[in-house]
C-alpha cells in the first residue's frame, strides 16, 4: 500500500501551499513513484495551485449517479456503475493522477461523499507509491472511518501560539475519529527572523516535531494574487527550497 500523507492545520495557513510544493517536488524530482494528489477540501483549490483547470469532482459524480437513479432501469448494478465512474475522477496530469472531492450534498452532509471517497481510496490506495491530501482546517469533515490509515500527518501552522495548539488539538481530534497515523510533524509557515525562535519554542513546550519552517515568500504571495499556480514557482523560491532542503528529506520522501 502506497503512504498517505495528510496535511491539516488551522484556515489560512498553508495546507494547500504546501500540498501543492510538495507535489511540484515530487513531479519536478522524477523520482518515478507514482503520486496521486487529493484535494479533500470542498472548497477545493488544489487543482488551482497544480494549474489544472476542468476537474471532474467526487461531488460531481455523486450528482450523475444520483440523477442516473431517475433514468436507469430499476435493476442496473449501482455498485458496477460506481466503480466504472470512479476511474473518471482521477484526472491524470503530467507526473501524477489527482482526485478532487468537491462540494458536499446540500447542508453539509458529507456522508454520501465520504463514502465515495473511502470506496475510491480502498480501491486506489494500492495503485500510487505516494498519495498527498490537502485536508480542510481540522479533520471534522472527515465521519469516522473514512480517512485511510496514514503514514505522515502533517499540521501546517503560522507563527502563532494559537496556530500551533491546532497542532495539539489535531493529535487529540485524531484519536476522537479513529484516525490512525505513523508520524505526526509540524510544518511552520510564514516564518520570519522575528518569530522563528518561538516558534521552534513553542513547538518544542508541546512535544511537536517541526520538520520545516517555511519563510514568507514574496514570490508565492504575489503568484497567488495573480491567480497563478504554485506549481509555477521558481526553483529559488524561499519557500520552494525549504521544501527540497529540509521537508521532503524529514519525511524519508
Ligand atoms: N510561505 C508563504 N509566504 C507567503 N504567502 C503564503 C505562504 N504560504 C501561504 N501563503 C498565502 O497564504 C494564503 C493561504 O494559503 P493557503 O491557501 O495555502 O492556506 P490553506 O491552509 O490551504 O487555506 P484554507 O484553510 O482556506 O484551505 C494564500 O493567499 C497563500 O498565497
Ligand atoms: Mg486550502
Amino acid at each position: 500500500m502506497g503512504r498517505v500523507i495528510a496535511i491539516t492545520g488551522k484556515g489560512g495557513t498553508g495546507k494547500t501551499a504546501l500540498s501543492a510544493m510538495l507535489i511540484r517536488h515530487l513531479v519536478k524530482a522524477g523520482g518515478g513513484e507514482r503520486v496521486l494528489a487529493i484535494d479533500a477540501d470542498p472548497d477545493a483549490n488544489l487543482a488551482d495551485s497544480l494549474g489544472v483547470e476542468e476537474v471532474m469532482t467526487v461531488g460531481d459524480m455523486r450528482e450523475f449517479l444520483q440523477d442516473s437513479r431517475l433514468t436507469l432501469p430499476p435493476d442496473t448494478d449501482k455498485r458496477a456503475l460506481l466503480e466504472a465512474k470512479i476511474f473518471e475522477v482521477l484526472q491524470e496530469e503530467d507526473g501524477y493522477d489527482l482526485l478532487v472531492m468537491g462540494k458536499p450534498e446540500g447542508a453539509g452532509c458529507y456522508c454520501y461523499v465520504n463514502n465515495l471517497l473511502k470506496g475510491i481510496m480502498e480501491r486506489t490506495v494500492d495503485q500510487y507509491d505516494l498519495i498527498i491530501m490537502d485536508t480542510p482546517a481540522g479533520l471534522e469533515h472527515f465521519s469516522r472511518g473514512v480517512m485511510p490509515d496514514l503514514d505522515t500527518l502533517i499540521v501546517v501552522t503560522d507563527a502563532s501560539r494559537r496556530g500551533l495548539t491546532t497542532g495539539e488539538r489535531i493529535q487529540e481530534l485524531a484519536k476522537t475519529l479513529n484516525v490512525k497515523y505513523k508520524h505526526l510533524f509540524l510544518v511552520a509557515n510564514k516564518v520570519t527572523e522575528i518569530n522563528r525562535d518561538k516558534i521552534m519554542e513553542n513547538a518544542k513546550s508541546l512535544g511537536l516535531q517541526v520538520i520545516g519552517t517555511i519563510p514568507y515568500d514574496e514570490s508565492l504571495a504575489k503568484l497567488d494574487l495573480t491567480g497563478e499556480p504554485l506549481i509555477d514557482l521558481p526553483d529559488d523560491s524561499l519557500a520552494v527550497v525549504e521544501v527540497r532542503e529540509r521537508i521532503i528529506k524529514e519525511m524519508g520522501l
